[in-house]
């Protein structure tokens, strides 16, 4: 996908590395390649825990061009198949569903438990005779994904091959380490469809040069110049310590995540490559997960969580709300850049970025992280 000379240039230190050629944000073949060289390699994430809250319900997704179902089991946890039909690989589940008891492909009836074992075959053996003689139902379950769970959020390996979750996710796991997410609660989704690579999407997120420019609210709050930069294995971002004051939102304090203390103002705007950012502060963290459809058009899905009862009580809705509100005005600001950003890579004039290395070493990070799968 790279020529020797690309590869090298981008491998040089940051300051005089050049970035990915313009082909890898607009060409539909390398958005093609990616996602079995990359998305399927990778613990990508992929769902949400709270899609499918009850035993018995279902949640879908196509990720990396491959169709998944999350299954709630009756001893509640949550699994991850393909959705397909061991028969003649019919989509078996077509959308969210709940309390289901089974999974019952609408083609031919073929039904599975939700382990995904395959319990009914109608016919099979003849009129009204479901089974036939010799033939083995289970080797005929779903297919699992390889998956890990971390808090609420799903991740999955389709190719099976990666290193283990725990390994790959350590450096980001060491940095969210001191919040107590026991009673991490899903509150609300905010769903966007940019007109843009999501590498691009991605890497507006590792750098704040940015936010003099594009933000000016956030700037005033949250300094540009007081964020480390992390670019760390698969963790990337970057943190301030003294960000948002509480006096920012509305209405009441929201409860904070359990031994953060009241000084605490630390913002955390943390990646696990590829394609899932996590921002935590003393009192919220919100995910946003890309989910590419193509070379020009991502779909990001935003999740705002909160402690405990800081979810749902009445009280602490206007600070919910002014949290809410101010990510999404400030992902809008985000996204005009971005849809900015994949237009120039149309003309031949781009010829790969130039990185700056006080600022932008996570974004160079996370190129040659893509580059590493992609030549491999
Ligand atoms: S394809 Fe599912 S039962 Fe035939
Ligand atoms: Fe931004």
């Amino acid at each position: 996908m790279l020529t020797a000379d690309q590869t090298e240039a981008l491998f040089r230190p940051t300051a005089e590395a050049r970035g990915l050629p313009a082909f890898a944000y607009t060409c539909e073949d390398f958005a093609r390649e990616e996602r079995t060289r990359l998305f399927a390699r990778t613990w990508t994430c992929a769902g949400y825990a709270h899609e499918a809250p009850e035993p018995g319900d279902v949640a879908t997704r196509t990720v990396a061009g491959v169709p998944l179902l999350f299954a709630r089991s009756r001893t509640g946890e949550v699994k991850c198949f393909h959705n397909v039909c061991s028969h003649r690989g019919a989509l078996l589940v077509s959308g969210a569903a709940r309390g289901r008891r089974a999974l019952r492909c609408r083609y031919h009836g073929w039904t599975y438990d939700l382990d995904g074992a395959l319990r009914a075959t109608p016919h099979w053996g003849g009129h009204n005779r479901p089974d036939a003689e010799g033939f083995d139902k289970s080797r005929l379950a779903l297919k699992p994904v390889r998956m890990a769970r971390w808090r609420d959020w799903l991740f999955v390996n389709i190719d099976g091959e990666a290193e283990p979750f725990e390994d790959y996710a350590a450096p980001f796991l060491a940095r969210v380490g001191e919040y107590d997410l026991d009673e991490v609660t899903w509150r609300r989704t905010l769903s966007y469809e940019i007109a843009g690579n999501w590498k691009l999407v991605a890497e507006n997120y590792l750098e704040t040069l940015h936010l003099d420019f594009v933000h000016t609210v956030l700037a005033e709050a949250a300094p540009f110049e007081e964020h480390a930069v992390v670019a760390d294995g698969a963790a990337l971002g970057t943190i301030i310590d003294v960000g948002l004051p509480d006096s920012w939102t509305a209405g009441d304090p929201l409860p904070r995540w359990p031994g953060i203390g009241g000084d605490n103002r630390t913002a955390k705007n943390l990646a696990l490559f590829p394609n899932f950012k996590f921002v935590i502060g003393p009192d919220h963290c919100c995910s946003m997960v890309e989910f590419p459809d193509g070379a020009g058009v991502s779909h990001q899905r935003w999740d705002f969580y909160f402690h405990g009862e800081g979810a749902s009580a009445a009280r602490y809705e206007a600070a919910r709300d002014s949290i809410v509100d101010f990510y999404d005005k400030t992902n809008i600001e985000d996204f005009e850049a971005v849809e900015a950003v994949h237009r120039g890579h149309a003309s031949p004039a781009m010829a790969g970025a130039r990185f700056n290395g006080i600022w932008e070493g996570g974004v160079h990070h996370f190129q040659k992280l893509v580059a590493g799968y992609m030549a491999a």
